[in-house]
């Protein structure tokens, strides 16, 4: 049996003000977050755009943190490069995005990175078992990819959980994302999630607040399993 995957909490910079981005990802960093997530959305997949791969290279010198990039994108496989150059370390795309997520997955890796697999709320676990091989993350959306500030969708706890069982052994990291709080962090972390990316919780009221609350959705997580305390 392998180890315990380590605790992430991976702040989503949709919630931060976008006005002072390089700041923003600069305050979080500082704040204590393990990784930054930065949602990538094209009008298309998901009813909102966000930024592309200009905008990663311009927040990459601001921390040395890793950028875990979440590809809300149809089709992805022509933008995997560009990410991967603007400093990405992690890119995920959707199983709905496209036909060929296997490709995507190897493309993803052949450029160094670590490759993560997305599933929305309404997608079984099971969609994901045949590309378990070339992934070392799956991301189970909690919430309909597109905005921030939406509430925790249950479910997505039976999705950890299948996906839990069908990594077990494997180095592979789960990752849960939409309306994360303490609260439903310790249901997402007692389900089987190692990452926890939070936005609204995390940015919502003020720079003064992040460290503070990114230890409570920490806190939250260690005491709910003892896993990691
Ligand atoms: C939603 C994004 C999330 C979003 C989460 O489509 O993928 O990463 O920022 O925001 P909160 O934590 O506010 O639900
Ligand atoms: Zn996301």
């Amino acid at each position: 049996m392998n180890p315990p995957r380590p605790l992430i909490v991976a702040p989503s910079i949709l919630a931060a003000d976008f006005g002072r981005l390089g700041e923003e990802v600069r305050a979080v960093d500082a704040a204590g977050a393990d990784w930054l997530h930065l949602d990538v959305m094209d009008g298309h997949f998901v009813p909102n755009i966000t930024f592309g791969p200009d905008l990663v290279r311009a927040l990459r010198p601001h921390t040395a943190k890793l950028f875990d990039v979440h590809l809300m994108i149809a089709p992805a496989d022509p933008y995997l490069e560009a990410f991967a150059a603007a400093g990405a370390n992690a890119i995920t795309v959707h199983a709905e995005a496209g036909p060929h997520v296997h490709r995507s997955l190897q493309a993803i890796r052949a450029l160094g990175l670590r490759a993560g697999v997305a599933i929305n709320p309404g997608t079984p676990a099971a969609a994901i078992e045949p590309v378990l091989d070339l992934a070392d993350l799956v991301l189970v959306m909690s919430v309909n990819p597109g905005f921030g500030g939406q509430s925790f969708i249950a479910s997505a706890c039976e999705t950890i959980s299948r996906v839990a069982a069908m990594t077990a052994g494997r180095e592979i990291d789960i990752e849960v994302d939409g309306g994360i709080t303490p609260e439903t962090a310790q249901l997402a972390v007692q389900a089987g999630a190692n990452v926890l990316v939070a936005g609204s919780a995390i940015f919502k009221g003020g720079a003064a607040g992040y460290a503070g609350r990114i230890a409570a959705i920490r806190d939250a997580a260690e005491q709910a399993t003892g896993r990691w305390v």
